[in-house]
């Protein structure tokens, strides 16, 4: 059996911090609401000349510097975004030209918030299959760049950041299985209007929020039974649970249904804010780095984004 192993992880936050008393100066706004309705306290958010490759060539380095293999290695790299640099090529490309990697495939994934969660599961299957031995994963997104600051509700959940992964073909358990799903019903209640080819409307997040709010909680309780399910395995199996950072009150509801305290749930927002496809490698990192999680332990990610689109990984560490 060929599992893929995640041998390395590493992310990226730009230097600037747009906390809630800087927002109390932007539009009618308090600490306490945003603290109380999202548990953010802060976000990071790029400067003008920085892009969402930047972050994940960060991101990149400090993950194949932590799993030590030798860059040449890696033979397919995935990008995660809903904000990449330019509308082609690729950021993938641009990250591999970027890190100097040798010719390999390199493509974009887009699923929003739930994007890591669909490009582990791609590259698990690279893997799987005997298409690819290592894989650099990476979770990146500019999302100041589609959020209109006049919009209250809105514009205090996002921010900017990177993570990454090396995924590694092991004999020993690692991705146990991975769960992906799309709804494109509910594309009006959480979408950017105008894009590409059609280019009508605001080119800014638009966020039903509350709506979003019911049905992401929804959606991840069965995700988590879906996953519990394939797998075997009793709620009290999972050591930790690495969510999708989009509001601490979704993460508590998931948490509950687990019968999970929330010590065992890693919690990033108050520091990070929203950073759709990032989110998830961050806080796997930043909780690896914080020495919380340890190798050999049952992760469950999970996130519900944009599409609507919603997955899960379980994971061996
Ligand atoms: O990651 C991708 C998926 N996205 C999500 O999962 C996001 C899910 N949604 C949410 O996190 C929440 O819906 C928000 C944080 C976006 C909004 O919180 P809410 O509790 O759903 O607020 P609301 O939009 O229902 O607004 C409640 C009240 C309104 O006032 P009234 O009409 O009751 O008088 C808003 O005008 O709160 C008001 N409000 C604010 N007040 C102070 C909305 N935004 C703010 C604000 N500061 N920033």
């Amino acid at each position: 059996m060929i599992y893929s192993k995640i041998t390395g992880t590493g992310s990226y936050l730009p230097e600037k911090i747009l906390s809630n008393l800087d927002l109390e100066k932007m539009f009618e706004t308090t600490d306490e609401w945003i603290t109380t309705r999202t548990g953010i306290k802060e976000r990071h958010i790029v400067s003008a000349h920085q892009y969402t490759s930047d972050l994940a060539v960060e991101a990149s380095k400090q993950a194949i510097e932590a799993s030590g293999i030798d860059s040449n290695k890696i033979d397919l790299i995935i990008v995660a975004t809903t904000t990449p640099d330019k509308i082609f090529p690729s950021t993938a490309c641009i990250v591999q030209t970027k890190l100097g990697l040798s010719l390999c495939p390199a493509f974009d994934i887009q699923a929003v918030c739930s994007g890591f969660v669909y490009a582990l599961s791609v590259a698990d299957k690279f893997i799987k299959t005997g298409s690819a031995k290592c894989v650099l994963v990476i979770g990146a997104d500019t999302m100041s760049r589609i959020t209109d600051y006049s919009d209250r509700s809105n514009a205090i959940l996002w921010g900017d950041g990177g993570g990454a992964v090396i995924l590694e073909a092991s004999d020993q358990p690692g991705i146990l299985s991975t769960h992906i799903h799309a709804d494109g019903s509910y594309e009006k209640l959480l979408h950017v209007p105008s894009g590409v080819s059609h280019q009508k409307g605001k080119s800014t997040i638009e966020m039903q929020g509350n709506q979003v709010f019911k049905i992401a909680v929804n959606t991840l309780d069965s995700i988590v039974d879906e996953t519990l399910e394939m797998n075997q395995l009793d709620k009290s199996d999972i050591d930790w649970l690495v969510p999708h950072q989009a509001n601490i009150r979704i993460l508590e509801a998931t948490a509950k249904k687990l019968n999970m305290s929330m010590d065992r749930v890693i919690v990033t927002i108050d520091r990070h804010g929203n950073t759709s496809a990032a989110s998830i490698p961050l806080a796997l990192d930043t909780a690896i780095r914080e020495h919380k999680i340890k190798r050999g332990e049952t992760l469950l990610m999970e996130a519900f984004g944009g599409g609507f689109t919603w997955g899960s990984a379980l994971i061996k560490y």
